[in-house]
């Protein structure tokens, strides 16, 4: 078995359990997109499908969904001839790899998981068993690829450094450096946007509250009526970002708009320092309404032709494989395995 070559390859995943969020926009499709259009990285982009089903699904709900997210990343530029758009099912490597990693990672790594505490609560007993694995699976997703960067939001950076932890080990255990120790890419102003009615809760497509996010489905009246109810504090706003340090639904609000116009947060509080509320908002939302707008519109357009998609998630899967097998075949012998 020749010493593995990493190429500089590019992997990322979305769950297919709700529609899209300005969060999910902006901390992951936009630089997704970013770093396809810069063309130093192979890309591949999932629909992480049996990631959603950790948490109970309805089945119908969950095939339109994965229908809709492969249709949002498509509207929001990813253009499957460039980069390979597929959904995880479909390339049963991923899982084939996340039953060794299951034999790799240890107990005591997973339960200091934070979205496992969160997602898991205080009804651990009650869990489903792939909830907890669930990090493994994401290892897997990575690595399948040799991925070499995975860029995410904020929230991921836990999961990344475990998979970091599983490649170590497996290359430790197996003695040879087959596993990349694959970099996180977060960053910019919106690498965690956060809820429109709590400042110190992220934006989530599993909120109760539909008040707390803006959907990728919203329309305009809506987003305006979001931002206008959005929390924040009486002061007007301040004259640089660094005094909205103890400020988390301003910052928030100001954060957004940077992440909207691809600007930094302090070249936005250059415009809008001294701004109310009552100015800042509407002006807020008719940003978010001219960016997300014909984003939205793309996306039902595609939506309207579920075969399309589905041919194109199909054809992704195929070129996925090629990559997947040959790495899987190599992972199993390494772990000492017959496949003939
Ligand atoms: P999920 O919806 O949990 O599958 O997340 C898909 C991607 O969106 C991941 O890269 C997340 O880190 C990112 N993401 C989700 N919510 C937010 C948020 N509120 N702010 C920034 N990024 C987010
Ligand atoms: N856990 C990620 C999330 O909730 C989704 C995900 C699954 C993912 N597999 C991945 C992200 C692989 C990046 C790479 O956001």
């Amino acid at each position: 078995m020749a010493e593995p070559q990493f190429t500089p390859r590019v992997l990322s995943g979305i769950q297919p359990s709700g529609g899209l969020t300005l969060g999910n926009y902006l901390g992951a499709l936009t630089r997704f997109v970013d770093i396809q259009d810069a063309g130093t990285h192979e890309c591949l982009y999932c629909v992480v499908d049996l990631h959603a089903i950790t948490v109970w699904q309805d089945p119908a709900d969950l095939t339109a969904q994965t229908r809709e997210i492969a249709a949002a990343f498509m509207a929001a530029g990813i253009d499957p001839t460039r980069s390979i758009l597929f959904n995880q099912s479909q390339v049963p490597e991923h899982a084939q790899l996340a039953w060794l990693f299951n034999c790799v990672a240890r107990m005591g790594w997973m339960r200091r998981m934070t979205q496992w505490k969160d997602k898991a609560g205080k009804n651990s007993e009650e869990a489903s068993l792939g909830l907890f694995a669930y990090p493994a699976l994401m290892a897997a997703d990575i690595l399948i690829y040799h991925a070499t960067h995975v860029p995410v939001g904020e929230d991921q950076r836990q999961h990344l450094e475990l998979t970091r932890d599983i490649a170590t080990k497996f290359n430790h255990d197996f003695g040879r450096e087959f596993f990349p120790i694959t970099e996180p890419v977060i960053g910019g102003p919106a690498a965690r946007v956060m809820s429109l009615r709590d400042g110190t809760k992220k934006m989530s497509k599993s909120d109760p509250s539909d008040m707390s996010r803006i959907n990728l489905s919203d329309d305009a009246d809506t987003i305006a009526q979001k931002f206008r109810k959005a929390r924040t504090d009486p002061d007007p706003l301040p004259q640089t970002y660094d005094a909205l340090k103890d400020r988390p639904e301003a910052r928030n609000l100001v954060d957004i708009l940077a992440g909207l116009q691809g600007k930094s947060p302090e070249a936005v509080m250059g415009e809008v320092a001294g701004q109310g509320w009552g100015q800042f908002k509407p002006y807020l939302a008719e940003v978010a309404v001219e960016t997300m707008g014909p984003i939205t519109a793309e996306m039902n357009r595609l939506m309207a032709d579920p075969g399309e998609i589905d041919r194109i998630l199909g054809d992704g899967a195929a070129r996925a494989r090629e990559i997947a097998a040959p790495i899987l075949k190599d992972a199993y012998e390494l772990v000492g395995l017959i496949r003939s």
